[in-house]
Order: structure tokens, then C-alpha cells, then sequence
């Protein structure tokens, strides 16, 4: 151990970094590790030599530069416990210590989540590319035919004006989802503060879906008290109330039923207060619990034929869960196959 007058900038250091970090003395040995690194590597690793407690190659190269040429250097090292891999982005500086010796500090950053979350955003560029690619193929598919073939054919020309419409009713869909989620995004951390009643809110949600319903041969029926009283945002929560019917009569049975019920909980464990549930339920086919886990994830969809048929773009369940997140709610997903799907919706009542 050192005595107090040979304790080098590095040994103060160390003690003083959030990220695991180490010092190895001029032998290559750890001459002190703080806390955080012991918890990564154990406490064995006291004065155990670097080649034994790093062993990746890729890290034992600039080590080896840092002592032999006083070099500053970098490497990735990945960190393996159980199942888990931790990455870390290792920075490796020579310096002066005791006596005019060298020694070399290493300081390990934790880059999972941010590697996490650059693949995230890889993913969600490569699935909006895709979603709207696909209308706009399709749209450019039809321009050519009205420019050529079908040039002087009026039925035919109708007829693709009408697709054409529908494709890019699609695409502004996409559009304004994309940009309801990147708005809900900036605004989790804001709680809404508006008196906002629940039963108005379905109803609604209900007349704008109305003929949608009928078009499906879908009943609807809503039993609700006369208040259901929360602090939200008004149009927020009727986005949640049309995305859940929607759902309903877009993947329940046909002619089919759904039921909307607004259930008042004088205490919910979870929200550990009042209450108010609010639940949609069809009798569809269901989904398979497989499916379950992933349904709020963005442009996840179970059948995606049958969801884009509907013209649907798998964002709807995501901007329900930002929203619900956002009133400090939760959203419960009940789903049987055969059986028919309950979707609920649980915020916190205003009392
Ligand atoms: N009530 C339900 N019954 C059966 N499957 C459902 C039900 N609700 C949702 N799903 C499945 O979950 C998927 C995701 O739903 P979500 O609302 O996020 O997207 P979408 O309806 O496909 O598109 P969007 O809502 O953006 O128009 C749907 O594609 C569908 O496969
Ligand atoms: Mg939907």
C-alpha cells in the first residue's frame, strides 16, 4: 500500500469518478479500483495483473501502448453476466505517478442503453421508409397508367383517382400519427391539468366512429355513470377512446358487438387511489398471447395484411400507452383467442 505522500493524482481521482474506473501501477497491476469497478469485476481484482482482469485483446493493446509510449488510447470492452451484456467504452490514460513512474488509468462508460437506443431510431427510420414507400410506389404506379394507358378511358381514369386518394389518405394518416407521437414524446413529463369528463369523451369518440361501426355491421354498447371526472387532456383522451373502438370494430367479429364500460374504483392497488377504468371490449377471434408483450411497440401489427387493409399503420396502440403515460394511467391488454380482445384504460379519478 502507499503511503499518504506517494498517493498520486490518480489514487484521488478515482474515488471521485461516477463510471467504474481503475488505476494500474508501473507492474501493470491494479493499484486501486474504486467502487463502482468493484462492483463490475469483484473485489479479487486488487493487485491483480491488468492481463488477468481485462482479458480482452482488444483493450490490452493500448494498455500496452499507454506504459510503453505514453499514449492515450480507447477501446470497447464488453462485460458479460448471465444473460447480459454490458458495454463499455474504455478511455486509457498514461500518467505520471509515484516516484516518477508510469501508470495508467482506465476509465470504463457504460454505452448499452445508447446503443440501445441508436438501434431504436435505426429501426423506426427503416419502418416509416417502408410504410411509405409503399403508397407512394403505388401512387407513382398510377400516374404512369393515367399518363399512358389509360389516358382516354374515363371509367379507368376514376377509378384510379379514387385509389390514388386513398393512398395518400393513408400516407397523410402516417404523416400526423408520426407527428402526434414525437409531439406526445417532448409532453410525458408535463401531467395535464384540464377537468375533463370521460363519458363526453366517449360519446364523443362514438359519433365520430358511428359510421364505421354501421359500415361493419358492429353494434356498440356504452353503459357509463353520469360523471367520470379526471384531470387530462381533452383531446387526448378521446384520441385514446377512437383508437380502442377503432380497433374494436376494425379486428373484432363482423356483424360483431362491442361493449364500453366506465367502471369508478374507489381504490386502485396500482394507482393507489380512486379511479376510473374504462373498458372496450369485442368479441373478435382475439390475439395470441405471443403477441401480446410487443402490441403497444410502434408499427407493430399482428396480421399486417389484415391491419393495412384497414388502412392501418400499427401506431394506434403506441400513442394510446405515450398518452396514458402521460395522466399517470395504465393500459391493461385482456385477450383470448376465440374469445374476444378487452382493451382498458385505467387513469387516476379527480375526486
Ligand atoms: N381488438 C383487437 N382485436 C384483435 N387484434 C387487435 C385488436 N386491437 C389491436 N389489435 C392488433 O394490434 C395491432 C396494433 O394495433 P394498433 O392500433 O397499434 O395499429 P393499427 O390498428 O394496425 O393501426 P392504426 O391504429 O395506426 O390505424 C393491430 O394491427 C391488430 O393486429
Ligand atoms: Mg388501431
Amino acid at each position: 500500500m502507499a503511503s499518504q505522500t506517494e498517493l498520486t493524482q490518480g489514487h484521488q481521482i478515482i474515488d471521485a469518478l461516477l463510471e467504474p474506473a481503475m488505476l494500474l501501477d508501473h507492474n501493470g497491476r491494479v493499484a486501486k479500483a474504486n467502487e463502482q469497478a468493484h462492483e463490475w469485476f469483484g473485489s479479487w481484482i486488487d493487485q491483480q495483473s491488468y492481463v488477468s482482469v481485462l482479458r480482452q485483446p482488444d483493450l490490452l493493446a493500448p494498455v500496452e501502448d499507454a506504459f510503453g509510449h505514453h499514449r492515450t488510447g480507447s477501446a470497447r470492452f464488453s462485460h458479460s453476466s448471465g444473460a447480459v451484456e454490458t458495454l463499455f467504452d474504455v478511455t486509457v490514460t498514461p500518467i505520471l505517478g509515484a516516484a516518477r513512474r508510469s501508470e495508467v488509468l482506465l476509465v470504463f462508460r457504460d454505452v448499452s442503453a445508447k446503443r440501445v437506443e441508436e438501434s431504436m431510431r435505426r429501426d423506426f427510420v427503416a419502418n416509416v421508409s417502408h410504410e411509405l414507400k409503399t403508397p407512394l410506389t403505388a401512387v407513382m404506379g398510377f400516374i404512369e397508367t393515367l399518363q399512358g394507358p389509360a389516358r382516354r378511358d374515363a371509367a379507368a381514369q376514376d377509378r384510379f383517382l379514387g385509389l390514388m386518394s386513398q393512398e395518400t389518405a393513408r400516407m397523410n394518416r402516417l404523416v400526423s400519427d408520426l407527428l402526434a407521437l414525437s409531439r406526445l414524446e417532448g409532453l410525458t413529463r408535463r401531467r395535464p391539468t384540464d377537468q375533463v369528463d370521460l363519458c363526453a369523451v366517449l360519446r364523443e369518440a362514438l359519433d365520430t366512429l358511428h359510421p364505421v361501426a354501421e359500415a361493419a355491421a358492429v353494434t356498440i354498447a356504452f353503459e357509463a355513470p353520469d360523471k367520470a371526472m379526471v384531470l387530462g387532456d381533452r383531446d387526448q383522451l378521446v384520441q385514446i377512446a377512437v383508437n380502442l373502438v377503432e380497433n374494436s370494430i376494425k379486428y373484432g367479429a363482423r356483424p360483431g358487438q362491442v361493449q364500453i364500460s366506465l367502471t369508478y374504483k374507489s381504490r386502485e392497488p396500482v394507482l393507489r387511489g380512486p379511479a376510473w377504468a374504462m373498458e372496450v371490449r369485442d368479441d373478435g377471434p382475439g390475439i395470441p398471447p405471443e403477441h401480446l408483450p410487443r402490441l403497444t411497440e410502434r408499427f407493430y401489427r399482428v396480421d399486417t395484411g389484415r391491419s393495412r387493409e384497414q388502412g392501418g399503420t400499427g401506431l394506434g396502440l403506441s400513442i394510446v400507452k405515450h398518452i396514458v403515460n402521460r395522466h399517470r394511467g395504465r393500459l391493461r391488454i385482456d385477450s383470448r383467442e376465440g374469445r374476444g380482445t378487452a382493451m382498458t384504460v385505467v387513469l387516476p379519478a379527480e375526486v
